[in-house]
């Protein structure tokens, strides 16, 4: 999995979800195992599993670091 963003492209500190306490550098890394789907990454943090808050800003983060052209070679 290629991400389309450098890891210094973005605070990796800066947290995305506030009731699970995710940072943007939690979901990079997992994006980079693979796992690119606002499901997925909700399964593996509990982003998007409390008040909800941050489906919009966790899904704009995915659309912003996802290099959806590695999946359709
Ligand atoms: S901010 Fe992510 S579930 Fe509440």
């Amino acid at each position: 999995m290629k991400n389309k963003t450098d890891m210094t492209a973005f605070d990796k500190d800066d947290i995305i979800c506030d009731c699970s306490g995710t940072t943007k550098g939690k979901v990079y890394s997992l994006v980079e195992k693979g796992i690119t789907t606002l499901d997925g990454i909700s399964r593996k943090t509990g982003t998007n599993s409390g008040c909800g808050a941050c489906e919009y800003d966790v899904q704009a983060f995915l659309d912003e670091i996802v290099d959806t052209n590695d999946s359709y070679p």
